[in-house]
């Protein structure tokens, strides 16, 4: 949550830097600010709203020229979004700005010391009392502004992702970080850092991801990096992989539009050079070195939020029918305030498209602290979760820019199901000849989910039809069951609309109170284990009316009789169908929320990568 840029170098830093926040604004949208440093002095800018609301106000402006700057967009924390509370913050003596992204939970003590001491504060951000507190340092120390920053650091308490520029120093940036992510671009005498790669890589692909208690400081075109204790470390560069055309929208009205529709490649991706159906070959770098303790494991915990945690349930399935091991799916949130019963026998799996996830993070601490293996699921590269864990595979779906998750979900279950795939095959509780089949058949998902995507004009009818309905259930049953929860969310979170998934059998319980006229009723009938039960459900919800949704098996007929509408999707092993029965229910929420001019790309009060706890 919220993204920081900052550039360094002989380039002008404003379009750099404005470039940047607007490929970072799926990490908050509720302000925007930059800081530039001329012959005028240190100037901040900033405005409520989105970039383009800030770029609007700097078209006005003379005197941006600068070779120099930070910029940031806000999801705000601490203090409603309005132009004070938008970052960068000056110090007191306006000497320093800084930009901030994560949490400074003991920043109410720290204010009211400083305020004390006389110190007047303008906004209620948790960020302008880490500013006026390094400068407190400074002043008192009479030290270097990297030393009372390393100094600083050891007092706050919280989560940081910090960019400092000095009035003083025309060519020097400071930064630090600890549970929030900076990466730092290294171009020829040139620095670009940002929150992730995303606005570095049309400059440089060579980047240094900053390590927690580390501290940056890159004067007149050298960097240099030092932990907070003061000892020196190499910067490693890695080689970026990302291709500039992954991040922009390539003709698509929607980033989320253009992820729904790029699912069969990332999918392919994401078994590409692990999947050989062929030959019976199933390789995941990172599992195979764990495979034995996997294997040997008492339990698998699976951890994750949101969307990250409905992939978890699919998982769930996954393992205990093909590995026979006991699966626990925890919400990271709640596992990590339990006093979790955990030791060095569980295999724990933590789930993340961001791979910054706070909760999931501070899951995945406290499951090592009690002596789990812990290998990690995750989609961004060297992001934080992948440093964290012992061992993981990446998803490889490609950059996953609109807020709501769609590629990435796909992607993570075709990982868990190859890993399923694999310790049954390797525990000897999924025979060979069952193992070969269902190897076969997860190399035709791609196409099939290619076939799902052509169902969209039906899917955009079926939206038109309900997009001013108050209320939605979404209810599945098995491997259909966190489909149907992730169909409810994806409605909920892009368009507003209030949405329920259920297993389906559960409605008899409560849900099903809520069944008239007005209530449409999305099921997930597939040809499957238990779809006699399914239809038996639907009879229900059209006994008392329930306008019906169903997504069945091509050339299903019984639930055609009965459904208001079908949405037809291709036949697959059941313990594949949600990867393929999950894109209809992202079109529908797409659409409805489009027709309901609703900003899908970036929903009210989401931000893509929740760093905060
Ligand atoms: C929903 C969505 C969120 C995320 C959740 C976890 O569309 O995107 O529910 O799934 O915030 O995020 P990651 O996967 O980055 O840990």
């Amino acid at each position: 949550m919220c993204g920081i840029v900052a550039y360094v170098g002989q380039q002008e830093a404003l379009p750099i830097i404005i470039k940047g926040l607007k490929r970072l604004e799926y990490r908050g949208y509720d302000s925007a600010g930059v800081a530039l440093l001329n012959q005028e002095g240190l100037s901040i800018y900033k405005k409520k709203g989105k970039v383009s609301e800030l770029e609007n106000h700097l078209n006005g402006l003379s005197n941006l020229n600068s070779k120099i700057g930070i910029g940031h967009t806000r999801w705000a924390t601490h203090g409603e979004p309005n132009d004070v509370n938008a970052h960068p913050h000056y110090s007191s003596s306006e000497k320093f700005a800084m930009i901030h992204n994560g949490i400074i939970e003991n920043y109410d003590v720290l204010k009211r010391d400083l305020m004390n001491k006389g110190y007047v504060f303008h906004s209620e951000t948790d960020s302008e009392v880490f500013i006026k507190f390094i400068e407190d340092i400074y002043v008192n120390n009479y030290c270097s502004l990297e030393e009372a920053v390393r100094l600083a650091l050891h007092k706050v308490v919280g989560a940081y992702a910090i960019v400092i520029m000095n009035k003083e120093e025309p060519d020097t940036l400071i930064a630090a970080r600890k549970g929030s992510p900076l990466v730092i671009g290294v171009g020829d005498e040139e620095y670009f850092l940002a929150s992730d790669a995303t606005p570095i890589i049309e400059y440089t692909n060579q980047v240094v991801y900053l390590d927690d208690y580390e501290i940056a400081v890159i004067r007149n075109g050298k960097l240099q990096i030092k932990t907070i204790e003061n000892v020196e470390t190499n910067p490693y560069i890695n080689q970026l992989e990302m291709e500039l055309e992954a991040i922009e929208k390539g003709g698509y009205e929607h980033f989320m539009l253009k992820e729904i529709n790029e699912q069969p490649r990332s999918i392919a991706d994401c078994m590409r050079g692990r999947l050989d159906a062929k030959n019976g070959r199933l390789v995941l770098g990172g599992f195979r070195d764990y495979m034995n303790k996997f294997q040997n494991a008492d339990r698998i915990i699976i951890t994750a939020c949101g969307t990250s945690w409905h992939a978890g349930l699919v998982a769930e399935y996954l393992f205990e029918e093909f590995a026979r091991i006991p699966v626990e799916v925890e919400y990271a949130s709640e596992f990590r305030y339990r006093n979790p019963v955990v030791n060095e026998r569980d295999f724990i799996i933590a789930i993340s498209q961001s791979g910054e996830t706070a909760d999931t993070l501070a899951a995945i601490e406290l499951a090592k602290s009690k002596g789990a293996t812990i290998f990690g699921v995750c989609n961004v590269v060297g992001s934080s979760i992948p440093r964290a864990t012992h061992a993981g595979s990446y998803t490889h779906a490609g950059p996953e820019i609109g807020v709501a998750s769609t590629k990435a979900f796909t992607a993570q279950i075709s990982v868990l199901t190859m890993m399923a795939l694999k310790l049954g095959y390797q525990r000897g509780t999924l025979p060979e000849n069952r193992y070969m089949q269902l190897l076969s058949e997860l190399e035709t998902i791609p196409s099939k989910v290619e076939k799902a995507l052509q169902l969209n004009d039906k899917i955009k009818e079926i939206a038109a039809e309900f997009k001013d309905a108050r209320n939605f259930l979404y209810l599945g049953r098995g491997y259909n069951f966190p489909v149907a929860l992730e169909g409810a969310l994806k409605l909920k979170e892009i368009s507003y609309i209030h949405a329920e998934g259920y297993p389906a059998a559960e409605m008899k319980h409560g849900p099903i109170a809520l069944i008239d006229e007005e209530m449409p009723v999305v099921f997930i009938a597939t040809k499957d284990s238990s779809y006699e039960k399914v239809v038996s459900n639907i009879q229900e919800v059209k006994a008392r009316k329930g306008k019906i949704i169903a997504v069945v098996t091509e050339g299903d007929t019984t639930v055609r009789h009965m459904a208001d509408h079908v949405i037809e999707i291709p036949e697959t092993e059941e313990a594949f169908v949600p990867l393929v029965a999950v894109v209809p229910l992202q079109q529908l929420s797409y659409h409805i929320a489009v027709m309901r001019g609703c900003n899908v790309d970036q929903p009210r009060n989401l931000a893509k990568s929740v760093t905060v706890e």
